[in-house]
């Protein structure tokens, strides 16, 4: 196409965007079950969208997670040409694992809405994208991915939920990190009504044994200050179930829908599909869409349009040829006979499903760890401005510095360790509901600063600047400062095989490095509606009302930063053009 009838069809989009021409019927929660604006039960009729990633060989990685993900969303041209097979499947969702919020999605998105096509996105990246399950935190890095993503999608009419994870917990040994989610799930969902938003915000559960799957999510959608409120909950629980393998019958999920009899919020399976029993028929579908299981379910996902290779063996349903055609497979054709041949009750009616209880949290117990005190929402500008007033600073030797950070944490917790000092400020512990102050920080994480900072000039249409990157790594460089500073700043102490550098403009003596830092980090248990994007040296993600706010006056922590730091790790000169409200980018 050329570029201004490229330009006009874009336009024309987006105008249907706002003048809500082809707009999709918004889809919200009622009780325990979903509702399109017309008042009619929604059930999601859907398959996993993805293709898959890199994939790293390696024991520890017993699920085959990859380590790099393909967006989408991001390729229009893909998107056009999968739309036919999609709808011949009949789904009226698809989920999508992981996006780049610096691509844009204005193709895909408009031609899934035109075809009235939901999204379920999921919020988080392979690798350090995620809650970490073996190590977890909820800490600025995440929150400032997440709201990125946010941001990039909440002008689409089609985003159903966000999930805030994926199979974070996988054992009982591991439910501790369900304070996490939940706390990443009061964020986002803050941050969803501070852009009016109505997407749903979920969590995708692996299966298990119903000693701990049952208080994960009773937990997840519960409220702790048993006020009845739904601030912590999340408003979809997803579970990826396997159960029905092969030609089997209604009673694979009797056990299933006995858990989840009396569940508060809607649920669904969020992956289904057992590739055990080969070939798959996908009469699963008649169970799940019908009754008795539509009482308790609002539908699934069926994985995965894409190939996939799991530990179990391979899934998908179609294939791309060399010449870039779509190829389907029988196990397309089976499922698109099966999804065609539903037809779910549309009952109860929405004003019989009523609101939606939050009941009190279940006990902790051996086999579920999690406390009801979560942790505190990510302070941005808190951790910058401790950053900034650290005496010994983490200034990384190598560009390959994400691989650096852990050892060298490990070692300085263990130098600090035999000076007399701990490692518990920076971190958290969720069965006995204790974080340290500094636990949200950055581990470490490449701020684009200008960038941020020139994004809320929303009057702006063409803006050039340089992109300037600076390093943000507030655990270690806390540490590092811990240990230097419990050797009376020595400096041989601040070191670290050159991967660490006094601050000069550190305050001079260790009382009054500590007062700076306690005044960053004035309260650093504040849950607060978190702004975007994290407010790099505007101080505006400082608490607001009602939850005791922090009291961060951190107006001056970007120059104190751009002062202080030798930690450049980049610099160049870019060019943004963009149109008035950034649905549009063109370059
Ligand atoms: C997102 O896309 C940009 C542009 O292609 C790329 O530079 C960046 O690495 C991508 N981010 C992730 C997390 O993959
Ligand atoms: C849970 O137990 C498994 C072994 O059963 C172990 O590999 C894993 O590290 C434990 N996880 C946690 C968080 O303790
Ligand atoms: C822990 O509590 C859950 C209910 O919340 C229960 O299903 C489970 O059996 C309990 N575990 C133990 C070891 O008692
Ligand atoms: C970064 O470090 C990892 C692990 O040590 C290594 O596999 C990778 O090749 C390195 N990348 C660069 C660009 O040096
Ligand atoms: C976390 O707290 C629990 C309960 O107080 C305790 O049993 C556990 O040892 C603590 N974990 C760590 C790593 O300190
Ligand atoms: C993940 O690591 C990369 C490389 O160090 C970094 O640029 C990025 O900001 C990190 N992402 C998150 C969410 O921490």
């Amino acid at each position: 196409m050329r570029t201004a009838t490229r330009a006009a069809a874009i336009l024309a989009a987006a105008a249907a965007l706002f003048t809500g021409v082809h707009a999709v019927q918004k889809v919200s929660r009622a009780g325990r079950y979903l509702y399109t604006e017309d008042g009619n039960r929604f059930f999601i009729k859907g398959v996993a969208y993805q293709e898959q990633g890199d994939i790293a060989v390696d024991p520890n990685n017993r699920f085959l997670e990859p380590s790099s993900f393909i967006d989408p969303l991001a390729d229009g041209d893909a998107c056009t040409r999968d739309l036919p097979f999609l709808q011949q499947l009949g789904v009226n969702t698809i989920r999508v694992y992981s996006v780049n919020s610096s691509l844009n999605h204005d193709s895909c998105m408009s031609t899934f809405s035109g075809a009235n096509i939901y999204t379920i996105i999921d919020l988080s990246l392979p690798v350090n994208g995620s809650i970490d399950r073996s190590s977890p935190s909820w800490a600025a890095n995440l929150l400032d991915l997440y709201i990125s993503t946010i941001d990039v999608f909440t002008k689409y009419d089609n985003v159903l939920a966000y999930n805030v994870g994926n199979e974070v917990v996988i054992a009982p040994n591991g439910t501790a990190a369900a304070a996490y989610v939940k706390a990443a799930a009061r964020d986002t969902k803050a941050y969803l009504a501070s852009k009016s938003s109505s997407a749903l915000v979920g969590y995708a559960a692996i299966d298990g044994d119903s000693t701990w799957i049952d208080p994960l999510a009773n937990y997840l959608s519960c409220d702790p200050s048993g006020g009845n409120s739904g601030n912590t909950a999340i408003d979809l629980f997803g579970l990826n179930n396997y159960e029905w393998c092969g030609d089997a019958s209604a009673s694979a999920y009797a056990n299933k829908n006995a858990q989840f009899a009396g569940y508060n919020v809607p649920a669904y399976f969020s992956e289904f599909g057992c590739i055990t029993s080969p070939p798959r028929l996908w009469t699963e579908t008649q169970a799940l869409f019908s009754e008795p299981m539509t009482d308790i379910w609002s539908g699934g996902l069926a994985f995965s349009y894409f190939p996939a290779t799991s530990s179990q063996g391979q899934f998908g349903m179609i294939t791309i040829g060399s010449d870039g055609s779509v190829q389907t497979s029988d196990d397309f054709d089976r499922l698109k006979t099966q999804y065609g041949q539903l037809s779910p009750p549309n009952s109860p009616s929405q004003s019989s499903a009523g609101s939606t209880n939050f009941p009190s949290c279940p006990q902790q117990n051996s086999s579920f760890l999690a406390s009801t005190t979560l942790p505190p929402t990510p302070n941005f500008a808190a951790c910058a401005c401790l950053e900034s007033t650290l005496s010994c600073q983490f200034t990384p030797q190598t560009p390959n510095v994400s691989t650096i950070v852990g050892p060298l944490l490990d070692q300085a917790c263990g130098l600090l360790g035999q000076s007399g000092g701990t490692c518990n400020d920076i971190s958290g512990n969720a069965t006995s509901g204790q974080y340290g102050p500094v636990s949200a920080c950055d581990p470490c994480k490449q701020e684009l600063l200008l960038s941020l900072l020139i994004h809320r000039n929303q009057l702006m249409n063409v803006l050039v600047f340089p992109f300037l990157f600076i390093l943000l790594a507030t655990k270690l460089s806390f540490v590092m400062s811990q240990f230097f500073e419990a050797n009376n700043r020595n400096p041989e102490t601040c070191n670290f095989a050159g991967n660490a550098t006094i601050n000069q403009q550190a305050p001079s003596s260790v009382s009054a490095a500590n007062s700076v830092a306690s005044s960053c980090l004035s309260n650093p248990s504040a849950t607060f509606t978190p702004s975007a994007p994290a407010s790099t040296g505007s101080g505006s993600s400082n608490g607001n009302g009602g939850s005791g706010g922090s009291n961060n006056n951190n107006s001056g922590a970007v120059s104190d930063l751009f002062g202080n730091r030798q930690a450049w790790v980049g610099l160049g000169v870019g060019a943004v053009f963009s149109l008035m409200g950034g649905l549009i980018t063109l370059v």
